[in-house]
């Protein structure tokens, strides 16, 4: 018996063992993760055992198996040092989705500390870094012990990954780039939770997206998605709430890298636009439940109303001017966001028609965006913090032909004819108004995640 606990493992095994659908176990796992971080599986097998896993699917136990050996394959902060609880917000990713702005500085307002690790443009979809850094001088890569000085000072700091923490997701998010295979809950879960929980959360709010601009575009695999990232977080000691939200049209009134942090600080200044009202709302009820699950209010409902009066009392704003300064950025651009915003093209898109707006592809309008030169379209290509949308009609909205729809900026004259034939595709009137999606329609805490995931197991024993 203690012969085969030591017996030597060999990857090649453990693919063919998840080619023929068999599960990983804790050991095995590890192999897999300590692999990808060395860089003693190479490649080719590190590929294949994704795809492997992409069509057979994982397993909850391999899903948090390996969730937790990514998340000890390098570094991990630890925000007890700050003596405060400490909570974040992960959204698996959307168009015009700039709520990072406004819920760091909110939690932090009220008392906790956010140490936020965030992204760059995935796909179709806008990078928090990306959006900072059209703020002049901001930086994004601190060291641990700066990102740590920052959240002492301001309660909250969004920076980007420090190449010594979660190193297996560095390796296997590329792979997985390359190879087509993104797009499973149980890898997204490990990649999401392994990085959030590298942090050293005391809880974590999870925003998924569902609609024609999220990533997994069917619902149930949404709330699959939602459900696994709730059991897996919550069985390594994070209290945790996933909400299924709206992303059948973009969030807000903007989206591009600028204008987004210029809509989010009009909010933070106590400024209301009907066009915003959606990302207003949606980030008190996120940073409602950041408050609540930290321990700052009896519950998600008194949450929203402290981070409210964070809102309108200016105590968020702040916090992010200090966050800001910072990190070196220049705060006086926000003195006047208008004159500073200097995009390369300009061009208007009116109505084509008469009727409602009906139905938006966001993820088509997300990859007008980045067209624009919001995105890159090689790793490591700089952004244009100036190209973006901004758009004039929400779904539901009546519009007369001529009317503006929406007014694109380009970095310069020649971006503008795709993303233009991008949103003709993507925009449909109809004669009647088309029915309302709710902004949030599906909360997920502990028990009622748990329940989900066995049903679905029971219903799709794959999973
Ligand atoms: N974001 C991540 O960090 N990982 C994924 O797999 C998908 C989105």
């Amino acid at each position: 018996m203690t012969a085969s606990v030591h017996a030597p493992l060999h990857f090649i095994d453990l693919i063919r063992k998840k080619r023929d659908g068999g599960s990983l176990d804790q050991r095995e796992i590890a192999l897999l993760v300590c692999g990808a971080a060395d860089g003693s599986i190479p490649p080719e097998q590190l590929s294949a055992w994704l795809m492997a896993a992409f069509l057979r699917g994982l397993s909850l136990d391999e899903t948090r198996a390996l969730t937790l050996a990514m998340r000890d394959s390098g570094e991990k902060f630890s925000p007890a040092r700050l003596g405060k609880v400490a909570v974040d917000k992960h959204s698996t990713g959307g168009v015009g989705d700039k709520t990072s702005f406004l819920v760091a500085p909110i939690a932090a307002a009220c008392g906790l500390a956010v140490p936020m690790i965030s992204g760059r443009a995935l796909g179709h979809t806008g990078g928090t870094l990306d959006k900072l850094e059209s703020i002049p001088g901001y930086r994004t890569a601190l060291t641990l012990s700066e990102f740590e000085t920052v959240l002492e000072k301001c309660g909250a700091s969004i920076v980007s990954q420090t190449p010594k923490l979660v190193p297996a997701d560095r390796i296997l998010y590329a792979l997985r780039d390359r190879t087509g295979t993104v797009e499973s809950p149980g890898l997204i879960c490990a990649s999401i939770l392994s990085k959030k929980l590298a942090e050293g959360l005391d809880a974590l709010v999870l925003d998924v997206k569902t609609g024609s601009g999220a990533f997994l575009k069917d619902r149930k695999d949404s709330e699959y998605l939602a459900a696994l990232m709730v059991a897996t977080a919550e069985a390594a000691g994070t209290r945790t709430v996933a909400l299924l939200t709206d992303m059948s049209q973009p969030l807000g009134r903007s989206a591009g890298n600028w204008i987004e942090l210029a809509e989010a600080v009009e909010l933070l200044c106590g400024e209301r636009h009907p066009a915003s009202e959606d990302l207003r709302e949606l980030s008190l009820i996120l940073a409602g439940w950041m408050i609540y699950l930290g321990g700052q209010a009896e519950s998600s409902e008194a949450g929203y109303q402290s981070a409210a009066t964070a809102l309108t009392g200016g105590s968020a704003l702040r916090v992010f001017f200090a966050m800001v300064a910072a990190h070196g950025g220049d705060v006086s651009v926000f003195n006047n966001p208008a004159a500073f915003h200097k995009p390369g093209a300009t061009q208007e898109l009116d109505a084509w028609k008469n009727g409602f707006v009906s139905e938006m592809d966001t993820t088509a309008i997300g990859w007008a965006v980045q067209r624009l030169g919001a995105g890159r379209e090689r790793a490591g290509a700089p952004v244009d913090p100036h190209a973006g949308i901004e758009f004039h009609a929400r779904r539901g909205t009546w519009v007369e032909k001529g009317q503006p729809l929406a007014t694109l900026y380009a970095t310069n004259s020649d971006c503008l004819a795709e993303p233009i034939a991008l949103l003709k595709q993507a925009i449909h009137f109809s004669k009647t108004p088309p029915q309302q999606v709710p902004l949030v329609s599906r909360t997920f805490i502990r028990e009622t995640a748990e329940v989900y995931l066995r049903d679905a197991v029971r219903s799709a024993p794959s999973f």
